[in-house]
């Protein structure tokens, strides 16, 4: 018997997110944000569930090639553009767009000749501080770009810090409208806790991610209330059941002592698998749809779930880690740490079983010759 954790990939779920986030910004184009291999679902898995998005936007070069190897002919965003020139000839060939974020890859785009015109989203550092020009030096980047012979579509971007928090976008709007007023070109602001909250970021690009994968944006929403479905869903089983007498202690390093007599399910999924290692005693998980709590410190292939009040819980019962029926941000939260995190982390190991795949034919990708 293989071993039992499984990732279920939902197509019906991100078609549906997409359909979704769609409906926040109809007069908008979306980019898909499909990074980290699709937010750990799977890049090729998400892209066909996605494929009636607008573009995708990826990290690296590899994966916008694979994209392309696949037979997407969307546009395809390079999110921190490229890290060295000798990139630029198979961004060229694969028909690649690219952010542009920093003077000096600015002027390495400057000082190539590209074989047909590349599409530019050129980014400024509104507050952020993490990627993109300041704004005093944005106009004169515009100014460059505009007149190199190698521009395609020029897009003005920028990246909200505080989206999903009281602070919001407003402040970091006020500095992009100043910096990029008057100048006409398409802009790209939003994230999803952007496009949720904030109607102003709305704008002829829009750049989802999380929300695409079923988790809410925003900590005081849950996926519920926006009507997310989640994308993943980590389930396992039980495969060994334990008897702690009052008194006995847990696991690595004994950090959970029993206060009274404790059935415990050992489960097939560890940190080797992407749990996160700092949830801790009270984490929630599901065992037959049932919530209660893992106990004492995980390990590298197992955890441990309290089952004292589950009697009809034993070796083979079903383990919720997350997904349907317990978003992911209550079980990140738990331990400290964010869905995205969880989502990314999950390793090659745990083998994924999609479900909800579009059989129509004219949902798949045209494969190019
Ligand atoms: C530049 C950029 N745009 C959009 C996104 C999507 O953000 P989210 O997953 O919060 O919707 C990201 C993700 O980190 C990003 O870096």
């Amino acid at each position: 018997m293989p071993r039992p954790l499984t990732a279920r990939i939902d197509h019906d779920a991100l078609r549906h997110n997409l359909a979704l986030a769609r409906g926040l910004a109809p007069d908008s184009r979306l980019m898909a944000v499909v990074k980290a291999d699709g937010y750990g679902h799977g890049l090729l898995r998400v892209a066909r569930a996605l494929s009636s998005a607008d573009a995708f936007a990826v990290l690296t070069l590899e994966d916008a090639v694979a994209l392309r190897d696949a037979g997407y002919q969307h546009p395809i965003l390079l999110l921190q553009g490229f890290y060295e020139a000798v990139e630029l000839p198979e961004i060229a060939a694969r028909g690649l767009m690219v952010v542009i974020h920093e003077a000096s890859q600015l002027d390495r785009l400057l000082a190539w000749r590209p074989p047909r015109p590349v599409d530019v989203h050129l980014k400024m550092n509104t507050g952020m501080n993490r990627l993109g020009l300041p704004p005093e030096q944005y106009r004169d980047a515009v100014a460059k770009l505009k007149a190199w012979p190698g521009l395609g579509e020029l897009t003005l971007m920028t990246h909200f810090a505080t989206a999903d928090e009281p602070a919001g976008i407003h402040w970091q709007m006020e500095r992009f409208d100043d910096a990029a007023h008057g100048i006409d070109a398409p802009r790209s602001l939003a994230n999803s806790a952007a496009l949720v909250r904030h109607d102003v970021a709305r704008s002829d690009w829009v750049r989802p991610g999380i929300m695409l994968y079923g988790v809410a944006p925003s900590v005081e929403t849950a996926p519920g209330d926006l009507d997310l479905r989640p994308a993943m869903t980590l389930t396992s089983r039980i495969i060994s059941v334990q008897h702690l007498a009052a008194g006995e202690r847990l696991g690595y390093g004994g950090t959970f002592t029993a206060d009274q007599p404790t059935r415990v399910g050992v489960v097939a999924c560890g940190y080797g698998d992407g749990y996160p290692r700092h949830a801790g005693t009270g984490t929630p998980i599901l065992v037959e749809g049932v919530r209660t709590r893992t106990l004492g410190r995980l390990s590298m292939d197992s955890l441990y779930v309290d089952i004292t009040r589950l009697p009809q819980a034993s070796v083979g019962s079903t383990v919720t880690l997350w997904g349907e029926g317990l978003p992911a941000q209550e079980v990140a939260s738990a331990a400290g740490t964010i869905a995205y995190q969880l989502l990314c982390g999950i390793t090659r190991r745990v083998p994924a079983l999609e479900v909800g795949v579009e059989t129509d034919p004219a949902a798949r990708p045209v494969v190019t010759a």
